[in-house]
Order: structure tokens, then sequence, then C-alpha cells
């Protein structure tokens, strides 16, 4: 019976007997990869997956990542050793999308500091003029990568009132026809947006592409709101654009150094931040387990692979 390791905070999620067949060993988020002889491995999206670990681990066949982002995995080096690697795609963009606009609401009408207020005791009453916000209707969204979720969070923007922008690689006639959505090139959606949001996929392409330009270009008083991956911002230009007042908030649900969140945005009284949240409700949760096991059944028994993202 071969064995196969699955991240352990997973357990709860999963039947009894997830992958039938195979002896399970269960590995904590905190203990290191081991060495053996394993025929998969279902990890959580923080356990880097490279090829140190994919050496340690000859007889691997698939890597079934916990998520939908599979940048704590190097595909290069798992396709070189003949490792298929799956992710978690279409179970968490209704519940990814919700928590987006959870942020984008909560920023624009101010949540936090609102919260703040009554919880320190300074609120004197209703004043007219007191804690003012961004009124949706429209307003423009601009949402930057119209993948699954990026589109999700742009279908629920109709519902508000709002334009939409997107920039992609792709144009998106769906999109276009469902929802009003203009493609626009970055630079441009970032000087017309009034709320920007990010969903692409954390790559070497990718990373750092929301910097000190990229901020500078938004407009003054827009908002900014990242559910996608932490390390496409340069954190310390997002806080400079927030201190200076130049942004008028951000909305946070990831973070480049997770769990390390840097303390000037979490303090920030403009910024809603939260520990990536984004596919937290239950039934998603238990999709997504229930998707990365099915991955390895299907592996294991030499069939193709239900959701890959690298060759065989
Ligand atoms: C993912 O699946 O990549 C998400 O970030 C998890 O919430």
């Amino acid at each position: 019976m071969t064995a196969v390791l699955i991240a352990s905070e997973l357990r709860q999620l999963l039947p009894a007997d997830p992958v039938p067949g195979h002896r399970v060993e269960w590995l904590a988020a905190d203990e290191p990869t081991p060495s053996g002889s394993y025929a998969a491995i279902l990890p959580l999206l923080s356990r880097r997956i490279g090829p140190a670990e994919l050496d340690r681990l000859p007889d691997l066949q698939i890597v079934a990542n916990c998520a939908v982002g599979y940048d704590n995995i190097d595909l290069e080096a798992a396709a070189e050793r003949g490792v298929t690697v799956t992710n978690t795609p279409d179970v968490l963009t209704d519940a990814t999308a919700d928590l987006t606009w959870a942020l984008i609401l909560a920023v624009a009408r101010r949540l936090k500091e609102g919260e703040a207020l009554l919880a320190e005791d300074r609120w004197e009453g209703w004043h007219p003029r007191q804690l003012l916000g961004l009124e949706l209707r429209d307003s423009t969204l601009g949402v930057v990568g119209a993948g699954r979720i990026g589109q999700a969070v742009a279908h629920r923007a109709v519902g508000f009132g709002m334009r939409i922008l997107y920039a992609d690689s792709e144009a998106r006639p769906g999109l276009e026809g469902a929802t009003g959505a203009e493609r626009a090139e970055l630079p441009d959606l970032l000087a017309r947006s009034d709320v920007v949001t990010v969903h692409v996929p954390s790559s070497p392409q990718t990373r750092g592409m929301f910097g000190q330009e990229e901020f500078a270009r938004m407009r003054p008083g827009a908002l900014f709101v990242n559910t996608a991956r932490g390390d496409l911002v340069n954190e310390t230009a997002l806080l400079d654009a927030l201190d200076r007042g130049h942004l008028g908030g951000a909305g946070l649900d990831v973070f480049s150094e997770e769990p390390n969140v840097p303390e000037g945005l979490v303090r920030h009284p403009r910024v809603m931040a939260l520990p990536h949240l984004g596919s937290a409700t239950t039934r998603t949760r238990e999709a997504m387990a229930a998707l990365a096991a099915r991955n390895v059944q299907a592996v294991l028994a030499g069939l193709a692979p239900l959701t890959p993202v690298a060759p065989r």
C-alpha cells in the first residue's frame, strides 16, 4: 500500500479515508516536508514545494495543492521530475469574490474607523460630515485580472451600479456582454478607477506589479483591494500612498510574508486587513479539500488529473 502525505489541518474537512487504498500520513503545516517513498502530497498553500522537497520524494506522482494559487510550487522542477501538479479552481470563486466585496464595502464606507469610534467610546452622536465614504453607484471598479474570480467580482459590481473596467491579457467578450465591462490597459485602468481590485496569480511576471508608480497613477482618494497574493504589491509603497493621503483606503486579505503582516498596514485606520480569509467558508473549504483529494485519487489510479496546472 503506497503512502500519501496530507496536510493535517485538512483532516476535519475530509472523509475518514480520503484516498481509499492508500495509507495517509498527516503532515502539520509547521513540520518540514519529510523524505520518503510517498506517492502524493496534498499540501496547504503555505508549504513550499521546490527542487529540494521534490528530491526528497523520489516516488512522488502528484502535488495536489489545496488552493487555486500554486505559487508555492516550482512547476518546472515538478515537470522535470514527471510530477503532476493540480490546484482547486472554481470551487472557491464565489467565496473569494464575496470576501472581495466585503472588503470593498468595508473600505468604501470606512467601517473600521466607525467601529473604532464606538469601541473606544469616542462617538459623540450623528454628524452630517462624519466618516463620509465613497458612494459606489456610478463609481468605477477596476478589475485587474479577469479570470474566474475577477469576473465573479465584476458580476457582483453590476448590482451596485458601478462602471467596470478590466485589465487582462485576454479580451473577455462574455464579461463585457454581461456586465458592460470595458477592457483597458493597466495604466489607464488605474487612472480611471475609484476602486482597484486585484485578481492575478503571483508569478515572476506579476510579483511587485503594484509599486510607487502604480499607486501614484491611481486617482486621489481611490481604494485598493487585494485578495489575490501579497507579493503582487510593494507594501512599503502602498503604506506610503496611504500615509500621504493619496489613496483613500485599502482592503487587504493577503500579505507578502504571511503570517507576518506589516504593523503599519494593520494599524492604519484606512486599511481593513484580514488573515487570508478569501475562501474561508465551510462549504468552500470542504470542496477545496475534496477536489484536491480527488486529484490524488485520479492520478494514483493512472487517470488524468481533474484540474492540472502543469504537464505530467
Ligand atoms: C487560494 O486558493 O489560492 C486562496 O488564496 C486560498 O484562499
